[in-house]
């Protein structure tokens, strides 16, 4: 028996949060789980491409691979170990671009072979393992919940999760360029320690989101998607962007600009009534830079994982 679950990419920090809110977009990983009887080592990984081409990247294929450990860890919540898994990823979401691709893969990972087992883990359990793996909740709790949703790993593992009640025509125009950018480089350029000043900033802009979510207010939103804790260090590994932010800060329906997660994508909130105007500002600071990208305007998707036919 095999078994496919189908997971949304997600933007985490969203500003603001950082390594607590994040979205999904309706982009997606699926994730194919087999248990079968197989030569060697017991399992095999197969990753293919939106262009339906095998991908050669150097993504472990053994079991130090990320989705492997994480239902190796799900068959551990049930006193068990898995036996020989065939592991089969279709990808759509660009890799190491912000685009929570890791967090897809671990979550269709563990749907599918939870599905598999006849659901012995609920949500709570899979938004904690899959956070262990990941290291943080921002793009595991959108890919599991969709929708937009604040996070919080506590102490003990669990994960709190809530989602916000996002307005249908504020969508995402994502900004993707043709580079790589690995989130443990984007981690490695952060300080240890931030000062008060900077964490109280954030602090009342996260706040400040929560309340323009509920309260639907376009003005509030813009001044809530500010940053000190990370985009200030990361600008310097995505160039043009702070280009792209002082163009766009003016621009008539856009509610903020930020990196999309660890970068090097860029995220813009807006009202969906200006869409070629912020591809052209975008498009424009790039092309100067000789930076190629792909421009999409994307509703946030209200619904996460989920096991297909
Ligand atoms: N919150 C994480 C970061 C998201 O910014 O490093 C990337 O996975």
């Amino acid at each position: 028996m095999k078994v496919s679950a189908q997971v949304p990419a997600t933007i985490a920090n969203l500003g603001c949060g950082f390594d607590c809110l994040g979205l999904a977009l309706p982009i997606f990983n699926t994730v194919t789980v087999e248990e079968t009887v197989l030569p060697g080592s017991g399992i095999e990984i197969n990753i293919i491409d939106e262009d339906g081409e095998n991908d050669t990247s150097n993504i472990p294929r053994d079991k130090s691979n990320i989705v492997y450990k994480a239902i190796e860890l799900l068959y551990n919540y049930i006193g068990q170990s898995p036996n020989e898994l065939k592991i089969s990823i279709k990808t759509q979401i660009p890799v190491a671009r912000g685009l929570g691709s890791s967090a897809s893969v671990i979550v269709g990972g563990l749907y599918a072979a939870n599905e598999l087992l006849g659901r012995p883990a609920d949500e709570a359990v899979l938004l904690s393992i899959a956070t262990e793996i990941e290291g943080h909740p921002d793009n595991i709790a959108p890919a599991i919940l969709g929708g937009v949703v604040l996070s919080d790993w506590e102490g003990d593992g669990s994960v709190v999760a809530n989602k916000l009640p996002w307005p249908n025509d504020w969508v995402v125009t994502i900004c993707i360029p043709d580079y790589e950018l690995s989130t443990e480089i984007s981690r490695s350029v952060l300080p240890k320690e931030v000062s008060m000043k900077d964490a109280i900033y954030n602090l009342r802009h996260s706040a400040m989101f929560v309340q323009a979510v509920y309260e639907k207010d376009e003005e509030l939103m813009k001044l809530s998607l500010k940053d000190k804790l990370h985009q200030p260090y990361r600008m310097k590994l995505v160039p043009g962007l702070s280009q792209i932010m002082n163009d766009l800060k003016h621009t008539d329906g856009v509610l903020g600009c930020v990196l999309a997660g660890a970068g090097p994508s860029v995220a813009i909130i807006q009202n969906g009534t200006k869409n070629d105007i912020i591809k052209e500002t975008v498009q424009n600071a790039w092309n100067n830079i000789n930076v190629n990208a792909q421009i999409y305007t994307l509703p946030v998707l209200n619904e996460g994982a989920k096991i297909i036919l």
